[in-house]
């Protein structure tokens, strides 16, 4: 079975091309077009103008990457949502348009299943407590099965009261002009500093909170290195995460810690949590960098799994408001 996704939540256009074989599931092609980090962020009209642009190019890529051609693909996945929009609009008329012309089942997925679908596919975790962290989404969370263990949801133990860590770290790298003026820039700069500044710290429960860090950390700009503001922000912000995700650990027990999304790819939280996870007797489990962040060859291996689970929902139509423990996963 060959799987063709799309990705188009946000700042991302992707096309991917997933097949199964005898049981096994390999990733053929997974092309990204990245609209820039820039000072005046992400604007919706400007990002859906981009994917409009680039939706073929990546569909094309995607299939002569993978050696395969239009007509033998079995089904049509795209990123339902959350996401923006207009985005999410551009990927949904480029999906539907390819299923229409193939006459091929069209499967809408979860964008934040994927992030963690494509993890355990990756890492071969059986029963993760997973860490999804990204701009939009951070969630601490754990599959767990209800009704006689007929049915599973994805349970959120902890999540962001407020903004999610990826945005907390690009909102700081944009405040303090770095380049790039994201969190791999926080990332960049944090790596020189030295000195752990006083800042607020929130954890209620199995959740955190990053507003109160964020607005400190905007009026500190000038009054200490930028290096020394971006480790103290990195520091606070991890290790609210690592000790929530601790207590979590403590109740559920799961076997492996998880790590996905897009922010997944920051060594310092890997390192972080790796140590918290090895004390606590759980194996440390991380998405590679490629699949870490947006793009469609989760959405791809998602697809299929919803296609061979016999889980496609009839409701096809973008939802910019969706979450990890809503759907059923059945597979
Ligand atoms: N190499 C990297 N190292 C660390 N962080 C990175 C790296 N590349 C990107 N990031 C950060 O990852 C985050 C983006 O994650 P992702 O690609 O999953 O997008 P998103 O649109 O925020 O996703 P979601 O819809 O899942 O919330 C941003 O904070 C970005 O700055
Ligand atoms: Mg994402």
């Amino acid at each position: 079975m060959l799987v063709l996704g799309i990705e188009s939540t946000a700042h991302t256009f992707g096309a991917a091309v997933v097949a199964e074989k005898k049981g096994k599931i390999s990733v053929l092609s997974n092309e990204c077009f990245k609209y820039p980090s820039t000072k005046e962020g992400y604007i919706p009209r400007k990002l859906a103008d981009f994917h409009a642009e680039h939706w073929n190019e990546a569909a094309e890529a995607a299939l002569s990457k993978a050696g395969k051609a239009l007509d033998g693909i079995d089904a049509f996945a795209y990123s339902q949502g959350p996401g923006i929009g207009h985005c999410l609009h551009v990927g949904w008329v480029a999906a539907k348009t390819l299923s229409l012309l193939c006459g091929k089942p069209l499967v809408p997925v979860n964008h934040t299943v994927a992030h963690v679908e494509v993890g355990k596919w990756w890492c071969k975790a059986k029963n993760p407590l997973v860490v999804y962290v990204s701009g939009g989404n951070t969630q601490i969370a754990a599959l767990q099965k209800q009704d006689h263990n007929r049915h599973s949801h994805y349970r959120v133990f902890g999540e962001t009261l407020d903004i999610g860590l990826g945005n907390f770290l690009d909102q700081v790298g944009r405040g303090l002009e770095l380049e790039p003026p994201d969190a791999v820039g926080v990332l960049k700069e944090a790596a020189k500093g030295k000195a752990l500044l006083p800042l607020p710290y929130t954890v209620k429960g199995m959740s955190v909170a990053y507003a109160g860090l964020l607005t400190k950390t905007k009026k500190m700009k000038g009054t200490a290195p930028a290096a020394d503001i971006c480790y103290s922000a990195q520091e606070y912000a991890f290790s609210a995460l690592v000790e929530a995700t601790e207590r979590c650990l403590c109740h559920t027990r799961n076997p492996e810690v998880l790590l996905c999304g897009g922010n997944a790819r920051n060594r310092r939280l890997q390192e972080m949590l790796r140590l918290m996870s090895e004390e606590q007797g759980a194996r440390f489990c991380v998405t590679p960098d490629d699949l870490s962040g947006d793009q469609a060859g989760m959405i791809a291996l998602t697809g299929l799994l919803m296609l061979k689970a016999k889980a496609v929902p009839r409701d096809a139509e973008p939802r910019q408001r969706m979450r990890l423990d809503e759907p059923e996963i059945k597979w």
